[in-house]
């Protein structure tokens, strides 16, 4: 009796000095943060001064006028059937199928093919859908936002090559590719008469649409299944292409943060050896930390680790080495299960990891790791969001002027919105808690007051569709 309690008490102080671990590494205090802020910054800066200067590619958009809430009517008055189109959703589908198992014999190059026609017969399906219900089938040619969630050069606002492939994505053939043109020649192979108008991120269809609602809006975040940034930037300061010349002085700059690295950031060896296992490592080191598409992996390695030193879990689980089994949205459920018993947390175990019959103890366990990779992941998300405000000079720091007024004194900084689109922010509340909670704690209350983050539903999708409209043939006609 006595030894098989000296035994468990063993047990327990073994995983519980691998919570001990995590959290140490993990540790995101705000002396921290502001150094990743600073880190950011800087790198912000190398990343614009030359091609290469930084892990943060900082890419040109050609996107130099974000639509206000005018273009609306333009869009109304030309009649222009605008549709907008996010590759990820249906590559996501099409690659699925394809990887499926019957098409082993298909050469990657042809799985391409088939991707880009799957997506060009899809939006045929759409606009003949749509016909059917709607006055714009006097529509002779339709435009196109195309928003594709990769990293790309843009040689111009419609056209771009992708750099490399993220998120876990791997045709090799279509890196050094144009990525309108696949979907142009797609378009032309399915017998659909549409030109791509704007090729364009994700995180720059969420900054024109948060525009579009509000002017204020400078920067945009996505932090989904990948993560990223995109802000409005002077042309000058866009070193690296001297004599850019934009109508409106300013550019939007894709960041591409989801590649940002720096010592700062708290890494764990959770981490290093979810990179290592990736089919990109030493790369998007950010987003390996922060994103969806990987959260949930980093709690299944800290469970497999208490698994494998003690018996807490039982005989350790099969389950728990397949990768990506846990995924994200199923971590969220555990960590906002708010059933006394932690029923939730006790379903997800036994359904995906097959562990069952865990106490009450060992559940609050898992809900705790769940919390802390949470935490670290919104509060760096935070921190680079306040980067970019320190870049742009909106973090406050230039000083905030104070007028007297009666009874005391007031603040002034300028307002500034961030749009934000993406599963963990819209749909994790802890996550979302965590982020507006840490952005308050770096800049300190007086100049977080001005700061308003502001979640923009479907944001690439609908500020897609307004960049179509406002680089849409008959509107650049109607202004030549
Ligand atoms: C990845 C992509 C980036 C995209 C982000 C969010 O980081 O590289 O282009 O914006 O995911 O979808």
């Amino acid at each position: 009796m006595v030894a098989g309690r000296v035994r468990s008490r063993r047990r327990w102080r073994r995983v519980v000095r691998v919570l001990e671990e995590l959290e140490e590494a993990a540790a995101t205090a705000v002396g921290r943060l502001r150094q990743v802020v600073d880190a950011m910054a800087v790198e912000m800066h190398a990343g614009l001064a030359s091609e290469g200067g930084s892990k943060l590619k900082m890419l040109l958009t050609f996107v130099d006028n974000l639509p206000n809430g005018l273009s609306e009517i333009l869009v109304k008055l030309d009649g222009v059937g605008i549709c907008c189109i996010d590759i990820q959703h249906c590559a996501i589908l099409k690659i699925n199928t394809v990887s499926s198992g019957v098409r082993k014999e298909h050469t990657m190059l042809s799985i391409l093919e088939e991707l880009f026609d799957f997506i060009a017969s899809s939006l045929k399906k759409f606009v003949e859908e749509e016909e059917n219900i709607s006055e714009l089938s006097q529509v002779k040619r339709r435009e196109l936002g195309f928003t594709f969630s990769f990293p790309v050069r843009q040689t111009s606002v419609s056209s771009g090559i992708l750099i490399k492939w993220t998120k876990g994505f791997a045709i090799d053939d279509m890196v050094g590719r144009d990525v309108s043109e696949c979907l142009s020649d797609a378009m032309s192979r399915g017998g659909l008469d549409m030109r791509v108008a704007v090729l364009i991120n994700d995180s720059v269809g969420t900054l024109a649409l948060g525009h579009y609602h509000d002017e204020d809006t400078v920067a945009a975040v996505i932090i989904g299944t990948g993560t990223n940034a995109c802000y409005l930037e002077r042309a000058d300061a866009i070193i690296k292409c001297q004599g850019l010349l934009t109508t409106s002085g300013g550019m939007v700059v894709n960041m591409e943060w989801g590649n940002f690295w720096s010592s700062h950031l708290p890494r764990t060896s959770y981490d290093t050896d979810l990179d290592a296992d990736s089919p990109n490592p030493n790369d998007q080191g950010f987003e390996k930390m922060i994103s969806g598409m990987y959260l949930g992996d980093i709690v299944r390695r800290v469970i497999l680790r208490m698994s494998q030193e003690s018996d807490i879990f039982g005989p350790t689980s099969s389950k728990l080495f397949v990768r990506f089994i846990l995924r994200t949205p199923l971590m969220a459920e555990m960590h906002e299960d708010d059933s006394p018993d932690l029923r939730v947390v006790a379903k997800i175990l036994r359904d995906t990891l097959e562990i069952s019959d865990v106490p009450l103890k060992v559940r609050k366990l898992v809900v705790k790791i769940c919390d802390v990779v949470t935490r670290r992941a919104a509060r760096l998300a935070a921190a680079g969001i306040v980067g970019i405000l320190k870049k742009i000079g909106r973090d406050g720091s230039g000083g905030i002027t104070s007028t007297r007024v009666k009874g005391g004194s007031q603040s002034k900084m300028r307002r500034t919105v961030v749009a934000i689109e993406g599963g963990l922010y819209t749909g994790y509340g802890m996550f979302r808690e965590y982020l507006d909670e840490a952005v308050r704690e770096i800049l300190g209350e007086d100049v977080a007051q001005h700061v308003i983050l502001k979640v923009m539903e479907d944001g690439s999708g609908i500020g897609a569709a307004l960049l179509a409209a406002s680089h849409s043939a008959s509107s650049v006609d109607s202004v030549q």
